[in-house]
């Protein structure tokens, strides 16, 4: 492989669990957790302990995968390697839905919690905090996050994944403070009904999708990051020692904060006082008469949300890295700096998820994120599972326990959840998908024609 065509190699465990949680904990359990007790009530607990184990199956089978085929592009690499390029070029489409979104996404969660500050502050006005669709005019805070963290991933891996450590901890300072000061007015009154809404997805009268799995769909947006780890399997310097711990510590640890935070905050006060709070979190702070806690926990959100961002975004300039090195995307977008970051890459992503951010609300945004991210677990869990099959002998440095059980419950219940989400999600996904495969026929024919001339221009490059 041409050097410039080469990620370095730095990162060790610590740095990956970093990445881990600091991917997972984010816009999910500080935002999303509203949205998700509106569609669930107090249920939305269990949407929690459902949307966990799901992602826990997919994580395992990650696990394996990503020691069996230590190469950065995570599902899209495994579905490459195992499966083939149709399916691949589908499941990198899917990714790159993920990855941007998720970036989006988080930057506009992290707008939510950082636009009462900046209006206190600075007295900028909130229709340039907010979206059209909820009565602004453009997100400038979500757009400038994305502008900031796009600044560090082009400084270099190295760097940036020693701040997210830093600002990993006063997330999860924040989210213990949260549940020490709001667990003990648990009072089981406000856990009554408990499922008001019901258990399978179902349309309410007044025309919105509600139910414990409906929430489960959106709630699963708190528990995916690990994969982030995957990404940055050819930077690992052990991958099939570090992989494993990174992806499965990560994942446990977060399973056990989110119970933890979801039982404080249902247990505190009635659902319907968060339920659609951009910052819900420090809204039942306040609400217990806790300011002081309130803005200890928005201010944290502000200052460690971007480590979500930080973490996606370089995910996504990594699978837009492989493919383009693969000759999915054009080539030329490969080229990795002389400090061996890929700046190409990095901005031509900050220019999307920037533009997503400014102008979309937060919940069609996760919604859309989780379904992309929902059908790249389930191809990795097929991989895993084919793997199994063809290969039963092939050394694996993490094997994932009781593979058949585990791989089937997580693609059964991925697609349980893509079957929840809201139907507008799901026909934006329809949609992405038949994008994706048409411009995959006029892409790969294209590229057969131009094959002999884009390896001439890469010697010339070298
Ligand atoms: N799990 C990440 C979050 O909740 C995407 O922000």
């Amino acid at each position: 492989m041409a050097p410039e065509h080469r990620l370095e190699p730095t990162l060790g465990w610590p740095h990956l669990i970093a990445l881990g949680v600091g991917a997972i904990v984010g816009t999910g359990i500080l935002t999303l957790i509203g949205v998700g007790a509106d569609k669930a009530g107090p249920a939305v607990i269990l949407s929690f302990v459902i949307a966990g184990l799901i992602c826990a199956c997919a994580a395992l089978a990650y696990a394996e995968m990503a020691t069996m085929i230590p190469a950065s592009g995570s599902a899209y690499t495994y579905s490459y390697v195992v499966i083939g390029e149709l399916v691949a070029w589908v499941v990198g489409w899917s990714l790159i839905l993920e990855y941007s979104l998720v970036v989006s996404a988080v930057a506009v969660g992290w707008s939510g919690y950082a636009a009462p500050l900046l209006q206190a502050a600075a007295g900028v006005p909130m229709a340039l905090m907010q979206s059209p669709e909820i009565g602004g005019l453009v997100n400038l805070p979500a757009i400038f996050i994305i502008a900031v963290v796009a600044g560090l991933l082009m400084v270099g891996t190295r760097e940036s994944a020693t701040l997210n450590s830093v600002l990993v901890c006063v997330k999860i300072v924040a989210l213990i403070v949260f549940v020490a000061v709001a667990l003990p007015t648990f009072d089981a009154a406000n856990l009554d009904p408990f499922a008001p809404f019901g258990f399978p997805k179902s349309v309410g009268p007044d025309g919105v999708e509600r139910g414990v799995m409906a929430a489960a769909a959106i709630i699963f947006f708190a528990f995916y990051g690990f994969d982030a780890i995957a990404t940055a399997a050819e930077e690992t310097r052990r991958p099939e020692r570090d992989l494993p711990i990174g992806i499965v510590g990560s994942m446990i640890a977060c399973v056990l904060i989110y119970m933890g935070v979801a039982a404080a905050a249902v247990g505190a006060v009635p659902f319907r006082t968060f339920a659609d709070s951009p910052e819900p979190l420090a809204l039942i702070l306040r609400t217990l008469n806790q300011p002081g806690a309130a803005i200890f926990l928005g201010a944290s959100a502000v200052i460690a949300l971007p480590t979500v961002i930080l973490a996606f975004f370089y995910g996504q300039s990594r699978i837009f890295f492989v493919m383009a090195r693969d000759g999915l995307l054009p080539r030329s977008l490969a080229k990795v700096s002389s400090r061996g970051t890929p700046v190409r890459i990095t901005l031509f992503t900050a220019l999307v998820v920037g533009a997503i951010a400014g102008f979309f609300p937060l919940d069609q945004i996760a919604a859309l994120a989780n379904a992309g991210t929902l059908a790249a677990f389930i191809a990795v869990s097929a991989c895993m599972l084919i793997m199994r099959r063809r290969a039963p002998d092939a050394p694996r440095k993490f094997r994932t326990p009781f593979a058949w059980g585990t791989g089937l419950v997580a693609i059964g219940g991925c697609l349980y959840l893509l079957a929840s989400l809201p139907s507008r999600t799901q026909l934006y996904f329809l949609i992405w998908n038949l994008l994706g495969v048409a411009l995959y026929a006029i892409f790969s024919g294209r590229r057969r024609g131009s094959e002999a001339v884009i390896e001439d221009e890469q010697i010339a490059t070298v």
